[in-house]
């Protein structure tokens, strides 16, 4: 083969690359990524969104961009505005990110435990953030509730209320769901993914299901903790929370409105135990190169159970939400799995990665 041949061959392997227009035209489009190994040894045939190569690094860029969008054309946000937002993850980040290329300013209410860590990114990101104490969510005082009656005296600002707007879910119905339809070119046997919001599963799994028109089945996949698995299996009865997980970002209480616009269609759900998203975690290091947080490992586990269950062959595609890297001090801390009794569940040979005491 000579140079030329090579080179152009060599660079098949890497996704086109036409300019994009600032930040919020690099959010989306990302690749879907087939998991060769784990594909081999189930013979399922997976597939991850990469949603973790969203410029702000997550899933969740996607759900900001769509809210802020969405209160542009309705007119409640203009020129200088101020977007106010309850969270103490990947929203914020991705709503720091949209407002700073947007010129809007960005006031994150949390809670008062979360880490040093994540206050300081969100600072550096430019955001106003404001630690609240921690207290439940029937409580005024609650996080949510502090920016929701933040935002409502303030003029032109908005809450974005990820859980409740469905502008979250309505922005994966027209770009999460139909870039995984034209990738996998409609043939496609089932999606799952966990839920925090809701606005993911929901709308792919809408888009998905009216595309194939019913044939692509949708799934929930839950963590320990969150109460969705039981309501659908019960056919609608809430049950109250108990247990909990090590993932973050998913698992929950309630029917969202974001939730709300699907879970009638929703084929059925499980729930995936910590024991085997943290080995999953490591799998997926080890056989694909992929650091991946807790909850796309929980996504992957799910999604090979989904495929073990529509029989040999199928292909099934889940959410790759995002990286380690916001995680690693605890899920690669020999200290921290010992702490969660995860660390025996870790094969042997996987062990070496665990290199934090
Ligand atoms: C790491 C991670 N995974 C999954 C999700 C769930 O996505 P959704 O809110 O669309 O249900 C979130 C949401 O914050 C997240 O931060």
């Amino acid at each position: 083969m000579n140079s030329v041949i090579r080179q152009a061959a060599f660079r098949r392997n890497f996704s086109s690359n036409s300019i994009v227009n600032g930040f919020t035209g690099a959010v989306g489009n990302t690749p879907l990524i087939y998991l060769k190994g784990l594909s081999e040894k189930t013979g399922v045939h997976v597939y991850g969104k990469a949603e973790f190569q969203n410029p702000g690094g997550s899933v969740k860029d996607r759900a900001a961009l769509g809210v802020v969008l969405d209160a542009e054309e309705r007119g409640l946000l203009k020129a200088g505005g101020t977007v106010v937002e309850g969270t103490a993850g990947n929203t914020g980040i991705g709503l720091a990110h949209v407002c700073r290329a947007r010129g809007y300013k960005c006031v994150i209410y949390m809670p008062n435990t979360q880490s040093q860590e994540k206050i300081d990114l969100l600072k550096m990101l430019g955001a106003d953030v404001r630690p609240v104490p921690a207290v439940a969510y029937e409580n005024p005082a609650n996080y949510n509730h502090q920016a929701r009656d933040y935002a409502k005296d303030l003029p032109n600002a908005i809450w974005t209320d990820q859980f409740d707007n469905t502008a979250n879910a309505n922005a994966h119905y027209t770009s999460t769901g139909p870039e995984i339809w034209e990738q996998t070119q409609g043939e496609l046997d089932g999606f799952i993914c966990a839920t925090g919001t809701g606005g993911t599963l929901a709308g792919v799994g809408k888009y998905l299901k009216e595309k194939s028109r019913g044939k692509t089945q949708v799934w929930l996949a839950d963590p320990p903790g969150s109460v969705l698995t039981s309501y659908i299996s019960s056919g609608g009865k809430l049950t109250e929370r108990s247990g909990s997980s090590i993932t973050e970002g998913i698992g929950q209480g309630r029917i969202t409105n974001n939730l709300g616009t699907f879970i009638n269609d929703v084929s059925g759900a499980f729930t995936v135990s910590d024991d085997k998203s943290i080995r999953m975690l490591y799998e997926l290091l080890d056989s694909e190169g992929l650091y991946m947080g807790a909850s796309s490992a929980l996504n992957v586990v799910a999604a090979v159970e989904l495929g073990l269950k529509l029989g040999k062959g199928s292909k099934v595609a889940t959410i790759l939400c995002d990286g380690a890297y916001r995680y690693q001090s605890r899920l690669f801390s020999r200290q921290w799995l010992e702490s969660k009794d995860l660390l025996n569940g870790i094969p042997s040979e996987l062990q070496k990665y665990i290199v934090l005491d």
